[in-house]
């Protein structure tokens, strides 16, 4: 046992090796995001070399002898610790002893195969050639078997590689329940699709820099400090945090289709307040962490989709179309802006997907990735089983790799695991909301003016504030007050697609 003075010195220790382990991964987020944003082209050997040492740096200080005694040593007086420390050791320590499992020459490798089978897939992609990258891919599910034998687990391996995005998750609780939301899926999306997917795809000429002003000015709306964040264009939409006051985001702008870059703007934005809401007293710690990324895609989704692609929502956004937009919002009552951005229509590609089928294609992946780990389907065969549980599921006939199996970057990046936390997502952010709903009586209202802030102090003081306090189902148990079920989203799906006058 330590002496109060002892602790006191061991935490401190403690929170000063974290903080600085912090600034390191500020800095190592700083440059990949220039990367994505503004690096010039010969740059990339450079930088990745760059990255190669600074992760290093930043690996061989976590698991550095002394910070893992210290972190053991205050472990050992857990009930000693005060609340709030006792939910940074534990963390602390369950991402340590997970790193310390996995020896140099893993990590190493994993990190090459990672990278040579990320360019290899780029090529095969563009080629529509599955056999060139199927050799990698291979390597890849090895090294996640081997992955998961290291890490350790008592029911599935899967749920050695669910952990590390999904803190705490299993497979057997996240399988039978991303199934029975397909099932219900499935039951209404013929209904729904009879009415919603002959809406006319969204068609005009939309110029980048209109294009900015208008998502800089929604973003903002919703509570997006530009002081302390930033917007920018990109290949793929995405949110970095940098800092507890330097959050960016960036988006994709279509010229044919305003909606599109506005709806993935949304979405990063969610991301964003999301990481700007956590307490920066607690920075760089996990009190100061998103909880998971089902938690952090619930704050995303629920922005996007149960905020954005409402009713009231589109009510607000139709009075900006009137000043971005003035043609445009002659041409359209508030119903139709709603439906323009309500098209639900089963399509192959999962990033194109509306919120009623996308759930589906988290489980076809869910239900490949599982059998690729346990060993039952071999890489070999994983095109013709992809196309038959698209069939399956979806009633769709892949006509090519291209968009099949080699569509999304996440197995080629060595992501197994991943795909679960988008569904966990919907349903996370569904519950969220249906109780954000109860409690603030006038949210409708509030939405058509264009006013979140309500919304965002809710979401800010029973989700963010928190940081990592709660695991994940927990979090979701305690806001809502009850176990974390599809039904909410559900219920969401059928109200809004097939109860309210929509069509
Ligand atoms: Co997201």
């Amino acid at each position: 046992m330590l002496s109060s003075m002892e602790l006191t010195q061991a935490l401190s220790s403690f929170y000063q090796n974290l903080e600085e382990l912090y600034r390191l991964r500020c800095v190592d987020a700083l440059i990949g995001w220039d990367q994505q944003v503004f690096m010039p082209p010969n740059a990339s050997q450079g930088r990745a070399e760059q990255q190669e040492t600074l992760g290093k740096l930043i690996h061989q200080r976590f698991t550095a002898k002394d910070f893992v005694t210290l972190v053991q040593r205050l472990h050992d007086n857990f009930p000693s610790l005060n609340a709030d420390d006792q939910v940074n050791v534990r963390e602390t320590k369950r991402h340590l002893d997970r790193a310390l499992k996995l020896p140099d020459e893993f990590v190493a490798e994993k990190t090459k195969i990672t990278s040579l089978t990320f360019s290899a897939w780029t090529k095969a992609r563009a080629a529509n050639d599955f056999a060139s990258v199927k050799p990698l891919l291979e390597k890849i599910v090895e090294l996640s078997r081997k992955e998961a034998e290291l890490i350790g687990y008592e029911e599935h391996p899967y749920d050695a590689l669910l952990d590390a995005y999904e803190p705490y998750a299993k497979l057997s609780q996240v399988r039978p329940m991303l199934l029975s939301l397909a099932q219900r899926i499935q039951t209404i999306l013929p209904e729904i699709e009879k009415r919603y997917s002959k809406v006319p795809e969204i068609q005009g000429d939309f110029q980048e820099d209109k294009q900015v002003a208008l998502n800089r000015k929604v973003a903002g709306a919703l509570g997006y400090d530009f002081a302390a964040g930033r917007l920018d264009p990109t290949h793929h939409p995405f949110m970095t945090s940098i800092g507890a006051e330097d959050v960016r985001i960036c988006t994709r702008f279509n010229k044919r289709n305003y909606a599109s870059a506005l709806y993935a703007t949304i979405h990063e934005t969610g991301h964003a307040l999301y990481e700007l809401g956590l307490p920066p007293k607690w920075k760089g710690t996990p009190l100061g962490s998103a909880v998971s990324l089902g938690i952090h895609e619930s704050q995303s989704r629920l922005w996007e989709n149960l905020v954005g692609r409402s009713q009231p929502f589109c009510s607000y956004l139709h009075s900006l179309l009137e000043e971005f937009y003035p043609e445009l919002a002659k041409g359209q009552s508030v119903m139709d802006l709603w439906r323009s951005v309500n098209r639900v229509r089963r399509t192959l590609i999962r990033v194109e997907a509306d919120e009623v089928s996308y759930s589906l294609h988290v489980v076809i992946r869910l239900l490949l990735e599982e059998r690729l780990i346990s060993g039952q389907l071999k890489v070999a065969d994983l095109p013709a089983a992809w196309n038959e549980q698209y069939r399956t599921i979806l009633n769709l006939e892949p006509p090519d790799n291209k968009d099949g199996v080699l569509q999304d970057v996440h197995w080629f990046g060595g992501m197994i695991g991943y795909f679960p936390t988008y569904a966990l997502g919907n349903i996370y952010g569904a519950a969220l909301f249906e109780r954000a709903r109860e409690q603030i009586q006038d949210l409708d209202a509030q939405i058509a003016q264009g006013k979140f802030s309500t919304l965002l102090t809710w979401l800010r003081e029973n989700v963010h504030a928190h940081g990592m306090r709660f695991r994940a189902e927990e979090l979701v148990s305690r806001v809502t007050g009850r176990t974390p079920s599809i039904e909410p989203f559900m219920n969401y799906l059928e109200n809004k697609f097939l109860k309210e006058a929509g069509v």
